[in-house]
């Protein structure tokens, strides 16, 4: 297999090598915090999709997390860009990380080493066949909010209730989960937000469902407005859901994946509804570089 490397703090390392001892703060605590990103190949080569918006998020994180993170936006960027060509990788997912990097045990971060590493991996599919369409299961996890953790970081202690709500999908045969806000709200996937389709209109939960104002989701409602889409952001009840037209999650992950069924009702026609696949396919158009108008949004590496 091809070498491959990590960035850590700076310097570039062999991935073999980039290890941390077992009781590592944020490994024990999910204190790290961490950004999910994805370069696609274009025919003027690999470029990572709206890149300084991640980055700026990745940033947020650490104020909203309390670390003084040791790089600064412009170099998260670079490290990004830098990570892509060094392993010579095309389409693939960019993860940045940073974490409590002491192997002290104890809570207290006083003092603690704070390390920001970006790794690169090849990356298909996060959904087997997201031209098909997957089922759902509406979850008994909640989505958190502020009041605990705070939904608009990506802390990785965050993610605790979003692996349980996957799990607990899956164990029931759905392949994703849909969560609820405390309220009662419908929120969003566990890694993905939530749209659905009403008479041709676009309709999404509102930043009061205590979601993730995503990237993609962004990209969605922008995406919408050039075509002429009318987008609403609301509260949705979750009866909405089964009496959607058609249903679908944004996410970098997840890019346009249409939802078939929930709680093994059929959606629309039972298969992905004709908004969805406009939104999908104008979404690969970009991100492949073919669209003039949202050009904009992709950041070429040096490949
Ligand atoms: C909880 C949650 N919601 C939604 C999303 C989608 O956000 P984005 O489109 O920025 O990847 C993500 C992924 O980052 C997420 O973790």
């Amino acid at each position: 297999m091809a070498k491959s490397y990590v960035w850590l703090d700076g310097r570039f390392i062999d991935s073999e090598k980039a290890v941390v001892p077992i009781s590592t703060h944020s490994l024990q605590y999910g204190s790290g915090i961490f950004e999910g990103i994805r370069a696609y190949s274009t025919a003027k080569g690999p470029a990572v999709f709206r890149l300084k918006e991640h980055a700026a998020r990745f940033i947020r994180t650490a104020k909203i997390a309390g670390m003084q993170l040791g790089c600064s936006q412009k170099e998260l960027e670079e490290a990004i860009l830098e990570i892509v060509e060094k392993n010579k990788l095309a389409s693939c997912y960019i993860r940045p990380f940073g974490f409590y990097n002491d192997p002290r045990i104890g809570l207290d971060t006083e003092g603690k080493k704070i390390s920001v590493a970006v790794i690169a991996v090849p990356f298909g599919n996060y959904f087997g066949d997201k031209d098909k369409g997957i089922t759902c299961k509406i979850s008994s996890m909640r989505r958190i909010n502020s009041q605990i953790l705070p939904p608009q970081a990506k802390l990785s202690g965050n993610y605790a209730t979003s692996v349980m709500a996957s799990k607990e999908a899956k164990n029931s045969g759905a392949e994703e989960a849909i969560m609820l806000s405390t309220n009662g709200w419908v929120a969003e996937g566990p890694g993905e937000n939530l749209f659905l389709v009403e008479e041709n209109k676009l309709l999404t939960p509102s930043k009061e469902s205590d979601i993730l104002l995503g990237i993609t989701r962004d990209s969605v409602l922008k995406i919408a407005e050039s075509i002429g889409i009318t987008v609403e952001e609301r509260l949705v009840h979750r009866e909405e859901l089964l009496t959607a037209d058609e249903l679908f999650f944004s996410g970098t992950a997840a890019e346009i994946t249409p939802i078939v069924s929930v709680d093994k009702v059929r959606i629309g026609k039972g298969k992905p509804g004709p908004i969805t696949k406009i939104i999908q396919e104008r979404f690969t158009e970009i991100v492949s570089g073919k669209d003039p108008e949202f050009a904009h949004w992709l950041t070429f590496t040096k490949q």
